[in-house]
This record gives C-alpha cells, structure tokens and sequence, in this order.
C-alpha cells in the first residue's frame, strides 16, 4: 500500500498532475473533460466503450487520452490508474455503485493516487432512509480512512435531471414529479464540473467538502414558471404519486433498485431536506453558480430538439 503525505496535494504542484477521469462520457464528465481541455490541463479518461459517440467526441478534446476500464473489471482500473495523482470517482447510482466504488479507492490507494475528488450527494449520510445517501456516505467514509486526500462535492438536485423530460416539454408542455410544492436548491450541472476542476488542479481542496446548490430554492412550479418564460410556450408541473413515477420509471425500463432509489430521493426532496442554499460553488470555484433562469435560456434550443449545449 502506498500512503503519500496528506499534505501533498495541498501544495502547489511544479507540473500539472496526472489526472484520471472517470464516469467522463457522462452528464458532469462530460462538461468536466471540456473544461479541463478548455483550461489546457491534459487528463486520462477511463471509458468502457472507445468506439460510441460520446467517446469519439472526447478523444477529441486537446488534451485527452483514453483508458478502456469498466469498474466491474478490476484489473481494467488498475490499468487506468497506473501513473495517476488524482482521480475524479462518479459512477452512476446502480445498485453495484457502493462496491465499485470501494473497489476503486482501494485501487487507486495500491496504485499511489494521492488525492481523491469524489462525487458525492447532497445530504449523504450513513443513517438516511434514502439508499443513495447511504451508499455515498459509505464510500466517503472510506476513503477517509484511507489516509488520502479527498474532496468530496456534494451537489444537490441538477437543474440538468430536467432534459430527461425533454420530449414531453417539447411536445406536451409538461413535466412530473412526485414533490408537490416543496423547494429545492437545484444546481447546474456546469458548477459541480467547475468544482471538480477546481478541486482537481487547484490547491487548497484537500480534505474539504462542498455542499454544491444554486443561489436558490425553488418550486417545481417556479421551475416551469421560469422555463415557459425561456422556452417561449406553456410548460406545466404535474404533481404525481410516488407510486405513479415509480410505475413510469420502470416502464423506462429502470431496473427496480433505481427506481425505489429515486422514490426515495423524491421523499427527501418532498419533505424539505434539500432546500438550503450552500455556499459550495463559490468557495470550490471562486464564483458563484449560476441561476435557473441561466440554465433555462442556456438549454432552452435542447428543449427544442437541439444538441445539449457546450459549457462555457
Ligand atoms: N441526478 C442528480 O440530480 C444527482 C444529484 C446529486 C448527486 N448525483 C450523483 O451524481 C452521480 C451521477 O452523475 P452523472 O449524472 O454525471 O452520471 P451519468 O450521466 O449517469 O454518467 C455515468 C458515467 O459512469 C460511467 N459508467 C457506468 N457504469 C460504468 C462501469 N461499469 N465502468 C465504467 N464506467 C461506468 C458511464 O459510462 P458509459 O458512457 O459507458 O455508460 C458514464 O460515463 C451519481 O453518483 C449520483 O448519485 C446525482
């Protein structure tokens, strides 16, 4: 086992560090890869398809090489690991994401990364009746007791969970959601990416823990309200049971552990968990998040059917 000083990532590196970045073809991946290529910062990114289109795309960013890795294949990450600083860990919530996570840190530990930057989630806690909260807690915890350097950003709902609703905006001017009138501090997606550059090219993030939400709480209605206005045409929330929108999600075909996962997640939203505005973008990233009225102009062509838009 390799245990570097704590401090180590803490201090200004002389060379970038090599960064490994995983979960890149995804929603915050991908807006990730693009900044850190923006930004001129060269990264190695563990993909498990190297011909799909999300792939292509990212072999094409300056700066990019790409390592095949599936987080089931231990040995594919190991390989993707090999020469690697800091690592971004994001899996999407499966129910193998508490185990391949684990497998992961401890990989990452033999394979002497000094500094962990984990996507985490809003509110994880090891006591909490919502599966995913559980699960990202476990993971933190041990990484803690690795010895590493970690940051942990914890977003909260992303504004971008609303282009999964794409076609019945677009077609049917509605949106559903089993939340009533709760509030939420959604945040945009763009500002947790900034906060994982940030934390993984900047000093200063080691062993911090941001609470990642825009600068407000918002209604689903006061999110329709604000996308009607972008959008230029009615669009409505509908209030749904949990048992409506479970029976939807598995009608997506959403395996049945997903599906009571998000469930869960929409009791914690409902009962006004969510609904603090934290200050997490401004002190990772140096400025504050953007709004919703921001992400409804900067999306609303992806409303329409257009290509979701590049970060800025
Ligand atoms: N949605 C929200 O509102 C919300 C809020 C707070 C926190 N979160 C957290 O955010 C995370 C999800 O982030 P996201 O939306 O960016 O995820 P995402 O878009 O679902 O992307 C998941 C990524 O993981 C990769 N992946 C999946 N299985 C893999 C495997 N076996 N081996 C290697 N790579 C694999 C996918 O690659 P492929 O392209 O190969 O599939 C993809 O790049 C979760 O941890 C969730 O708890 C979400």
């Amino acid at each position: 086992m390799n245990y570097p000083p704590a401090s180590t990532s803490d201090s200004a590196p002389d060379a970038t560090p090599a960064i490994l970045i995983t979960g890149a073809t995804g929603s915050i991946g991908t807006e990730l890869t693009k900044l850190l290529a923006a930004q001129g910062v060269p990264f190695r990114a563990m993909v498990r398809h190297r011909h799909e289109p999300a792939t292509q795309a990212l072999a094409a960013l300056p700066g990019a090489t790409l390592a095949v890795g599936d987080f089931d294949q231990p040995e594919t990450v190991m390989a993707a690991l090999a020469g690697m600083e800091r690592a971004f860990l994001l899996t999407n919530s499966s129910e193998q994401a508490e185990a391949q996570q684990l497998r992961f840190v401890q990989l990452a530990q033999q394979a002497g990364v000094r500094h962990l930057v984990k996507q985490s989630q809003w509110a994880a806690t090891p006591g909490s009746p919502v599966r995913f909260l559980r699960y990202h807690a476990a993971v933190e915890a041990a990484i803690r007791a690795t010895g590493l350097a970690y940051t942990f950003l914890r977003p909260n709902l992303f504004m971008q969970g609303l282009l999964s609703f794409r076609d019945a905006i677009a077609q049917q001017g509605k949106f559903f959601a089993p939340i009533g009138d709760a509030k939420i501090s959604v945040v945009d997606v763009r500002d947790i990416a900034a906060a994982a550059a940030a934390a993984l090219t900047q000093p200063g993030h080691a062993r911090k823990t941001y609470d990642l939400t825009g600068p407000a709480a918002l209604t689903h209605a006061e999110m329709a309200a604000q996308l009607s206005t972008a959008l230029g045409h009615p669009v409505a929330f509908i209030d749904v049971s949990p048992d409506e929108m479970c029976a939807a999600l598995r009608g997506m075909h959403l395996p049945a552990w997903q599906a009571e996962g998000l469930i869960e997640d929409y009791a914690h939203y409902h009962r006004g968990e969510a609904a603090t505005v934290a200050t997490g973008v401004q002190e990772a990233t140096g400025w504050a998040p953007r709004n919703f009225a921001d992400f409804a102009r900067d999306y609303a062509p992806a409303f329409a059917g257009d290509p979701v838009p590049v970060a800025r």
